[in-house]
């Protein structure tokens, strides 16, 4: 289930590791994990929820962090729109997404819906030839699918909706097509089809120092100002926090503007967050030192904020994790710095000094 392209090291780990593992963890590993802090525990002491993305990889140590220190799961890509519905002919399938609510149900875990669009990913078929036409086709996949999976009590309705240069609404697929009008029906659709369900939207580049950020965040209040204004029925901000190290971030600019959404009455969301270490030393004791440090500087600054209820790692382990399988994309990283180390598990789902730090920040945040 690794997804292609994995690094030959970690799919050499893996093999082992799983033949290793078949059904069940060896006890000196369940030993070792069952000694460590629980997130989620730690989270929801303080009103936060604490999850991660999911791809439903089998191997049973990294499923036994996943269970174990996730209040919430979000299908990292199988919950995706073509994923579900590919083209007109094809039915919808359900199949994977199923498995995800089996998984969660028996781990007690609230799953977080992403997404029902993302012009990065189309569904070509749902595009009419009129506003009408489009909305009587979008309009009946949303409600398909926010309507068979009412567990869903959150969803990334729309996804990354203002665009990196512009820093105003993306000009592609129907949102660029049809402006907010289009957001907004998306957004009263869900809440048609999911009404107990809590709506966001979802951006990234947020978070840092650099003008990109600055002008990204006025971008996405200026859109969170608008759907109110419009009465859309939002309840959430999503923030990425997918931080590089090669753009410094910037807690308060990103408390700023949890402020503001705070504001107009939503929620945000810590929603995929990662670091992604493309320009740290190669040293990976001193590495890991300054990633537990970026999650901490980052999660200290905007967990002060009573608004932001939930923390989510867009892969809490670096034994699945995008960042390492599509580095070719992400952050051309000076090869003697070897693989990516973005999260707070290892390769072999062994905790990180990132683990510790985020334990601590959990355990000390204010409560909700
Ligand atoms: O599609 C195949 C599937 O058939 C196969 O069985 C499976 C085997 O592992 O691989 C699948 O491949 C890819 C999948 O990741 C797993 O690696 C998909 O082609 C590829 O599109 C998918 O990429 C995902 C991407 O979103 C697009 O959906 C990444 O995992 C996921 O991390 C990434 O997540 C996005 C968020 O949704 C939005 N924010 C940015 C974030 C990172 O790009």
């Amino acid at each position: 289930m690794k997804p292609p392209g994995s690094l030959s090291a970690v799919t050499r780990r893996r093999a082992v590791a799983g033949m290793g593992v078949a059904l069940c963890m060896p006890a000196v590993w369940r030993a070792r994990a069952d000694s460590l802090p629980v997130l989620r525990d730690l989270g929801a002491a303080n009103g936060i929820e604490v999850g991660s993305a999911f791809s439903l990889d089998p191997d049973p140590k990294y499923r036994a962090v996943i269970a174990r220190h996730c209040a919430v799961i979000t299908p990292e890509w199988q919950m995706k729109p073509p994923q579900i519905k590919p083209d007109a002919e094809s039915p919808y399938n359900f199949s994977i997404v199923d498995r995800f609510m089996e998984f969660a149900a028996q781990h007690r875990q609230a799953i977080h819906g992403h997404t029902l669009y993302w012009a990065h990913l189309p569904i070509d078929w749902a595009v009419g030839a009129t506003f009408e036409e489009t909305k009587r086709l979008y309009g009946g996949f949303i409600r398909t699918v926010a309507g068979r999976y009412r567990q869903v009590d959150t969803w990334d309705v729309l996804n990354e909706l203002i665009d990196d240069d512009s820093w105003k609404l993306r000009t592609d697929y129907l949102v660029g097509q049809y402006g907010y009008d289009f957001i907004d029906f998306c957004l009263r659709t869900a809440r048609e089809a999911a009404p107990h369900a809590r709506l966001a939207v979802n951006d990234y580049w947020v978070e840092c120092a650099a003008q990109l950020c600055e002008g990204k965040r006025a971008g996405v209040l200026d859109m969170l100002k608008r759907l109110k204004a419009m009465g859309s029925p939002l309840d959430a901000l999503g923030i990425q926090s997918h931080l590089y190290s090669r753009m410094p971030i910037d807690p308060d600019a990103t408390f700023g503007l949890i402020n503001e959404a705070a504001g107009l009455g939503l929620e945000s969301w810590i929603s995929e967050l990662d670091v992604n270490d493309s320009t740290l030393p190669a040293d990976i004791a001193e590495r890991d030192a300054q990633v537990a440090d970026i999650y901490t500087r980052y999660l200290t600054g905007t967990l002060r904020h009573p608004a932001v209820t939930r923390v989510i790692f867009w892969g809490i382990s670096d034994y699945y994790n995008w960042v390492l399988y599509d580095k070719e994309h992400w952050d051309q990283r000076p090869p003697e710095t070897g693989d990516a180390r973005p999260a707070l598990f290892d390769t072999a789902n062994d905790p990180k000094p990132a683990f510790y730090a985020v334990a601590r920040v959990l355990a000390e945040a204010r409560p909700r």
